[in-house]
């Protein structure tokens, strides 16, 4: 069963990735960062809590973001796999999963790690446009909608994001080196662990997991 974690730096094109994988192998794409903002825009309490966090671009506390997953995982569409994107971000966080996993009979198979260097992150984030409605990711330079400023998959006005300033992305990276990171050796060695260059270009990237996901569903 593809029981999918996508990791990365911010801007690595976690998104972008998760779009295409979760319309190839029909698994539910669960972003945390999405389902956050979703809570921000219907002003529920955790969407309360996390609001000014997440536009410094700090991370929300582990038992908030952990609650949320629990709660989406259980859900009957996760059944037949399911593909995390931006969640564990912290080794409490992949520990918690360690523990839920097994419990639900969800657990974690395989683990995507997105690299790419910090000066291409910083021009991928400060071009990038999304989509308000539907959270599809564009970007002015290398990856335009049709028609500038609009969604091609739903119509909507493309807004920027309100993390995605110098200020927000530099604690993004600093948060990502210091709490994500050691994600790597925590899934490298339970054997999950599967890096991939993330400069390879986006239909090459898609083809390269694509392969290591047909081997292993
Ligand atoms: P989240 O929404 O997950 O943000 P992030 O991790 O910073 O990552 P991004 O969404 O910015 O980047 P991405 O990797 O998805 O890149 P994309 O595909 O869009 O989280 C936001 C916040 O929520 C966090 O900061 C935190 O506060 C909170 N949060 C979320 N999860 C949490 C957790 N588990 N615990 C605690 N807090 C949590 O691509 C970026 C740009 O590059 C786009 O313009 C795209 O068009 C372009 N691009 C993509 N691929 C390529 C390519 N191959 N070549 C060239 N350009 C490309
Ligand atoms: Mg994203």
């Amino acid at each position: 069963m593809l029981n999918i974690i996508l990791m990365g730096p911010p801007g690595a094109g976690k998104g972008t990735q998760a779009t295409s994988i979760v319309d190839s192998f029909h698994l539910p794409h669960i972003s945390t960062g999405d389902m956050f903002r979703e809570a921000i825009a219907q002003g529920t309490p955790v969407g309360l809590k996390a609001k000014e966090i997440i536009a410094r671009g700090d991370l929300v506390p582990d038992e908030v973001t952990c609650a949320l997953v629990k709660e989406r995982l259980a859900k009957e569409d996760c059944a037949n796999g399911y593909l995390l994107d931006g969640f564990p971000r912290t080794i409490p966080q992949a520990e918690a999963l360690d523990k839920l996993g097994p419990e639900i009979g969800r657990e974690v198979s395989l683990v995507i790690d997105l690299s790419v260097p910090e000066e291409e992150l910083v021009a991928r984030i400060s071009g990038r446009r999304v989509c308000p409605k539907c959270g599809a990711s564009y970007h002015i330079k290398n990856m335009k909608p049709q028609v500038e400023g609009i969604c091609d998959r739903c119509g909507a006005e493309l807004i920027q994001r309100k993390d995605d300033n110098a200020e927000s992305f530099q604690v993004r990276l600093q948060n990502y080196y210091s709490s994500t990171q050691p994600l790597v050796d925590y899934y490298k060695k339970q054997g999950k662990y599967h890096c991939f260059d993330g400069m390879v270009g986006r239909a090459n990237l898609e083809k390269q997991i694509n392969a290591l996901l047909e081997e292993n569903k």
